[in-house]
């Protein structure tokens, strides 16, 4: 990766201020995605200005769609895509790729996209959708470059998934949408970014229903059509900014991502002591006396991996020794050694601390943190390597005592929305250096 544009950030005390998030990263894309499938335009507001959409309208366009940005609104007209081949150059960009091996083969009968890329936080396999595409009857087969697969059409299936994989479900979703005939997911991913797809493909026509136990039964359709949808607000860039108000001791109140969403992730606080306040339209943080605990990340409704590297930083300022216990990802946790530079005190551990085995419990992965408070942060030379580790770097220079320079801010700005501005908002000063 190359360093990027670098910014200079100078502790400025407690951050103050409102954050109004925008809609969530992990909805719009694959919203962008889903609209390939209608026989008529779709148009999705509340969209983030983030690098992941740019890269994701890119992407449509390369394969004939017409995709319209104006502000935080986006038109797609699926009416002209002709190019079953999503173009090498897209790939390592992000996870989108994989996505659209459902809508071209129901469009086209063929596809081929580029090996997927995204956070390098594991190795990241797409075994589970190729496996799932294979059950839905396309003949898949993998080369060098990536994916080509073919179907001259796809029939349902009974899908088990072996782990509730988010992006396996929604490669299945969109694939089943329109398959001749029935297919059951089981073990499926809930997450409310999974849900909020479906429940667009139901606008679209498709029949989905969500059944108590991560199963989602989809009757295939012939025919589905263009759909309008404003989309939710991101649970990640909220927790995001909550976080920023408790490690700099500041308030600041978030709004934009209902409670719903953020259900763990408010109680996780609250079981540290966070002075929490939730009203209709916004939640706010205000200087509180923390305490350490331990967390598991796990898929929904459990705390979400997205969150971890942030409150990683939030644990370096609590007194005593908080845990952090990975089981999403196998390689989460390499963020922490810049962590570390910069003061903290942090062990990895391959074992897995303060509760139940999770999968890599036999493996040689570090996957869980004990992180020992309250050490002071010094100002670093920081290289952003992923979007959630990025914004977590963000935080802890911005609780340090001496200025930081952060490289490779386009990472950050793949994933959130107008960051240097909701920052600066804060009183954070951000000097753009490059
Ligand atoms: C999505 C999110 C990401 C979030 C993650 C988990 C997007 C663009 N990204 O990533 O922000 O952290 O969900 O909530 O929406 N796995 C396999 N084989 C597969 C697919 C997944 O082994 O074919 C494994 C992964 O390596 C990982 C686990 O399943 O260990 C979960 O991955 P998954 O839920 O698929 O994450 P993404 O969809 O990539």
């Amino acid at each position: 990766m190359t360093a990027g544009r670098a910014w200079g950030i100078t502790p400025t005390g407690p951050l103050h201020g409102d954050i109004e998030v925008a809609g969530s990263k992990n909805v719009i894309t694959k919203l962008l995605v889903a609209a390939l499938l209608g026989d008529s335009p779709t148009w999705i507001g509340n969209a983030p200005r983030i690098g992941d959409v740019e890269i994701t309208a890119s992407i449509l366009r390369a394969v004939g769609a017409g995709v319209a940005v104006e502000g935080d609104s986006i038109a797609v007209d699926p009416s002209e895509v002709q190019n079953s081949r999503v173009p090498v150059r897209y790939s390592g960009l992000n996870r989108i790729p994989i996505l659209m091996l459902g809508p071209l083969l129901w469009k086209l009968g063929e596809a081929f996209v580029p090996l997927v890329g995204g956070d390098v936080i594991g190795s990241r396999p797409v075994d589970y959708h190729l496996e799932g595409l294979r059950q839905l009857g396309a003949e898949i087969f993998l080369t060098d470059e990536g994916v080509e697969a073919k179907a001259s059409h796809l029939h349902g299936a009974r899908i088990r998934l072996p782990f509730p994989s988010v992006g396996a479900t929604e490669t299945l979703l969109l694939a089943a949408a329109t398959a001749q005939g029935r297919t059951v997911l089981e073990n499926a991913a809930v997450e409310p970014e999974v849900v909020e797809l479906a429940l667009f493909l139901q606008r679209m026509g498709a029949g989905i229903e969500l059944q108590p136990d991560r199963r989602f039964v989809i009757e295939g359709k012939s025919a589905l059509s263009g759909a309008r949808q404003r989309i939710g607000g991101d649970r990640i860039e909220a927790f995001s900014y909550l976080i920023a108000g408790l490690v700099t001791e500041g308030t600041v109140r978030v709004s934009g991502c209902s409670q719903d969403r953020l259900v763990t992730a408010i109680s996780t606080l609250r079981r540290m002591g966070a002075n929490i306040e939730i009203e209709d339209e916004a939640i706010r943080v205000t200087p509180s006396t923390l305490s350490p605990i331990s967390v598991h990340t796990s898929p929904h409704p459990g705390f979400m991996t997205d969150w971890q590297p942030a409150l990683a930083v939030l644990f370096t300022q609590v007194p005593g020794m908080s845990l952090i216990h990975e089981t999403v990802f196998e390689d989460r946790l390499g963020y922490v050694d810049t962590l570390r530079e910069m003061g903290a005190e942090v062990e990895l551990y391959d074992q897995c601390l303060g509760g139940a085995a999770c999968r890599f419990h036999e493996g040689m992965w570090l996957h869980s943190a004990v992180l020992r408070g309250r050490t002071a942060l010094v100002g670093s030379e920081i290289v952003m390597p992923d979007i959630r580790a990025a914004f977590a770097y963000v935080l802890a220079a911005a609780a340090a005592s001496s200025p930081s320079v952060l490289f490779g801010v386009e990472q950050l700005e793949r994933g959130y929305d107008q960051v240097s501005a909701k920052f600066r908002s804060l009183g954070l000063q951000i000097d753009e250096l490059s």
